[in-house]
């Protein structure tokens, strides 16, 4: 059997054609995602509801034809898991129980874990036996730094001015916290390599927040901790690093953090990233999702522009970020068309 195409580009093949897939791709934008939606109590206990996250994960697959699937699930899996009381409000987004300081939290809230994930895990083994051969399974958490921006201000936030505080005056007990959610991700991302995940992505969307001076210890050797963690636990599924807004820092997330492939926000110019990043390391992005709410000929140029930039190295054709609910379906057809078609 051949390997599956999303596969093989992200463990450094180049093929001719381009594989891809969309953050956010299992979402509002949809109408049967919105139906199935409708139909849950809450987020949460959505997530939890193996046939339906699974279900819903297989909506963009059967209407697209994408080449990876990725787990319905949220990163803030984690922070409900350790008793952070995660909620989501329509309307708003996720609401947390606030901390005062970084060591409100200690490591025993991680007992229970993986039982509490265990439904993420039966998601993905129903997802994994009803997927076409050719598509790939993607499972996912959130790094340490972005879990730590929504658990300090309890919720989402602009400029994330706890998380910031505490990395210059809480140091020692921030950093405690984050070995804990180092922890925690490794045993989550371990439950999802065992259960059927064939690829893994980490998705540190607030890195840009981080200063670069304490972007070493905030973002890169976290994520080389849970890299080498999974590693640890027998798991070799390639991993996909997503420091969203990082910049010129990505070149030393790329070189340093010891994911297999990097994820491209829509602020990064692929030409730089193309000339700069280690030679053959796959990346994946990055037109911005707001292209796509008019995909006008500016979408079609940029969307020539990415791949025209990548033509030499493994390259996943992705968003920047993840795709708004008002994006109209055929816009994304139009989209993967010019893609497959040129
Ligand atoms: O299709 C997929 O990408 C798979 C599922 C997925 C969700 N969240 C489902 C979801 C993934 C990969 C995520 C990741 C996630 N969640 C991130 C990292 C990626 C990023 O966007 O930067 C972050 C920061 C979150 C936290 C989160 N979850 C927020 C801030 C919100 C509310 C705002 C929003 O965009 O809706 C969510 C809710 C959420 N997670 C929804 C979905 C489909 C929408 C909620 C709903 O349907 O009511």
């Amino acid at each position: 059997m051949t390997d599956k195409l999303f596969l093989s580009t992200v463990r450094g093949a180049k093929s001719a054609k381009t594989p891809i897939w969309m953050m956010r791709q299992a979402g509002r934008y949809l109408e049967e995602y919105r139906n199935v939606r409708a139909s849950q109590k809450d987020f949460i206990s959505f997530c939890l509801n193996p046939e339906q996250a699974s279900a819903v994960t297989l909506q963009p697959i059967a209407r697209y034809g994408f080449d990876a699937a990725i787990i319905f699930s949220d990163i803030l899996m984690i922070p409900w898991a350790m008793q952070r009381n995660v909620r989501f409000k329509t309307g708003v987004g996720p609401l947390l129980d606030a901390m005062d300081k970084p060591d409100d939290v200690n490591a025993s809230c991680l007992e229970g874990l993986d039982d509490k994930l265990a439904p993420v895990g039966k998601a993905l083994n129903l997802t994994k036996a009803a997927l076409p051969d050719e598509t790939a399974l993607i499972g996912f958490a959130g790094a340490p730094w972005t879990l730590i921006t929504y658990m300090a201000e309890g919720g989402s936030s602009r400029d994330f001015p706890k998380a910031r505080q505490w990395a210059w005056q809480e140091a020692k007990s921030l950093d405690g916290l984050i070995s804990i959610l180092v922890d925690a991700t490794i045993s989550f991302l371990s439950l999802q390599a065992k259960a059927g995940a064939e690829a893994l992505m980490l998705f540190d969307s607030w890195a840009s927040a981080v200063p670069a001076a304490q972007r070493d210890w905030l973002v890169i050797r976290p994520a080389r901790a849970i890299v080498e963690g999974v590693r640890a636990h027998g798991h070799n599924q390639p991993i996909i690093g997503f420091p969203k807004g990082i910049g010129e820092g990505l070149l030393r997330y790329a070189a340093e953090s010891g994911v297999d492939a990097v994820g491209l926000d829509h602020g990064v110019d692929p030409l730089w990233a193309a000339k700069n990043l280690p030679a053959n390391m796959p990346v994946q992005g990055n037109l911005d999702p707001l292209s796509l709410l008019n995909a006008g000929p500016e979408m079609f140029r940029d969307i020539d522009h990415i791949l025209d930039a990548f033509h030499d190295r493994p390259h996943i054709f992705n968003l920047g970020h993840g795709i708004t609910p008002p994006t109209p379906v055929e816009n994304v057809q139009k989209m993967i068309d010019h893609i497959r078609n040129r």
